[in-house]
C-alpha cells in the first residue's frame, strides 16, 4: 500500500545521491534552491505544445512514441526527422527521447544509430519486452540486447513500457539511462480488470492465474499489475517499490514515471520518489491553477484597487 510516511527517508536518499538538474547560473550568487528536484518533461510530439511549456520553465524534457508522432501529424520518417529535429533544437541540450519501430537486434541498432545521429540530445527509446507478442518467432531478450549494446557504444536509452519493479531492474542492468514505468496505464487496467481490493500480503506480487472469459490467461494475470492493495494508487506504489530498490543499490537510472492521467497521479509520483515526471501538455497546461488560487487572485487584484495608482519604488 502506498504511504506517504514510509517514502520519505528512501525518496530523500534517492535525490540525495542524484546529479543537480538545477545548476546555479554562471556568475549568480543566488543557489538554485532546488538543485536536484524531480525533471518534469512533456510527453508530445507536438511542437506548439512543446514551445510555451519550455519557454515558460516548466519542461526540460520531451519524451515521443510512435502514436505520439502520429498524433503530431508525421506521415513518414521524413517528417518524423523534420518534427525531432526541431524539437531538439529548442530542447537542447535537455533530452528527447525517440522511440525505435524496428524489431530485430541489427535493425535496431541500425535505426538507433540513426535517431542518435539527429542530434546531440536524443535519447533512444527501446521497449523491454513485447517482440514475441507480435512475432512468436523473435528473441525475447531483444529490447535488452539493444540497450546493453547502446550503453556500450554511449548512446543514452530510455527503456519503455515497463510495468513491474523486475523489468525495471532488469533495465537498468543492461546499462539504461532511464527507464519509464507506465503508472496511467496500470492504473487504467486495475480500474477495469482487476478484482476487487485485496489485502496487502506479504509478496510484492500477487500470481493469481485466473482466466477471462475468452481464456486468456495474461491478460487478467495480476502479476503484470504489480502489487495488490487500493487499485487507485497502483501506478504510484510501482514507482515506489522501483525507488526504492534503486535507492538500495545504488542505482542511478533515472526513474521516468509516464502515462499520467491526472494531478492526483502527479502529486503521488512526486511522493513516491520517481525522478522525472513525463506529463501529457494538456495536464501541464493547468500546473499554476486552482479554482481557490482563481478567486484569491481576483480578490487582490479588487483589494489593490484602492492604493495609489503609482506605486513607491524608492
Ligand atoms: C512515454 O514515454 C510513454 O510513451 C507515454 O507516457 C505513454 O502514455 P499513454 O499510456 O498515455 O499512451
Amino acid at each position: 500500500m502506498f504511504d506517504v510516511q514510509q517514502t520519505k527517508a528512501g525518496a530523500h536518499n534517492r535525490r540525495v545521491r542524484m546529479a543537480e538538474v538545477n545548476t546555479t547560473a554562471k556568475g549568480k550568487k543566488l543557489a538554485h534552491p532546488s538543485a536536484r528536484a524531480p525533471r518534469i518533461f512533456a510527453d508530445t510530439a507536438t511542437y506548439s505544445e512543446i514551445e510555451p511549456l519550455y519557454k515558460a520553465g516548466i519542461i526540460n524534457g520531451v519524451t515521443t512514441n510512435p502514436s505520439l508522432m502520429k498524433k503530431a501529424g508525421a506521415k513518414n520518417w521524413d517528417q518524423v526527422k523534420e518534427i525531432s529535429q526541431s524539437i531538439c533544437k529548442l530542447l537542447d541540450p535537455n533530452p528527447v527521447s525517440l522511440e525505435l519501430t524496428e524489431l530485430t537486434f541489427d535493425k535496431m541498432l541500425e535505426q538507433a544509430e540513426m535517431l542518435a545521429s539527429w542530434a546531440d540530445n536524443v535519447v533512444v527509446k527501446v521497449p523491454i519486452g513485447g517482440y514475441q507478442a507480435v512475432d512468436p518467432s523473435f528473441d525475447p531478450y531483444t529490447g535488452l540486447k539493444v540497450v546493453r549494446a547502446l550503453w556500450e557504444r554511449d548512446i543514452k536509452t530510455n527503456c519503455t513500457l515497463i510495468f513491474n519493479s523486475t523489468q525495471a531492474f532488469w533495465a537498468a542492468n543492461a546499462g539504461a539511462t532511464y527507464i519509464s514505468p507506465f503508472l496511467g496505464r496500470l492504473a487504467d487496467y486495475a480500474y477495469k480488470n482487476d478484482e476487487v481490493e485485496k489485502a496487502p500480503g506479504n509478496s510484492l506480487y500477487y500470481i493469481d492465474d485466473h482466466k477471462n472469459e475468452k481464456g486468456d490467461q495474461n491478460v487478467f494475470n495480476t502479476e503484470f499489475v504489480a502489487s495488490g492493495g487500493k487499485r487507485k494508487d497502483i501506478g504510484s506504489r510501482l514507482i515506489n517499490e522501483i525507488s526504492a530498490m534503486f535507492t538500495n543499490y545504488d542505482i542511478h537510472t533515472e526513474i521516468l514515471a509516464a502515462s499520467f492521467r491526472n494531478f492526483t497521479q502527479v502529486s503521488e509520483c512526486l511522493l513516491a520518489g520517481a525522478d522525472i515526471l513525463t506529463v501529457p501538455a494538456p495536464i501541464l497546461e493547468k500546473v499554476a491553477d486552482h479554482p481557490l488560487t482563481d478567486e484569491g487572485m481576483v480578490r487582490f487584484v479588487e483589494d489593490s484597487k484602492v492604493f495609489d495608482n503609482e506605486p513607491a519604488m524608492a
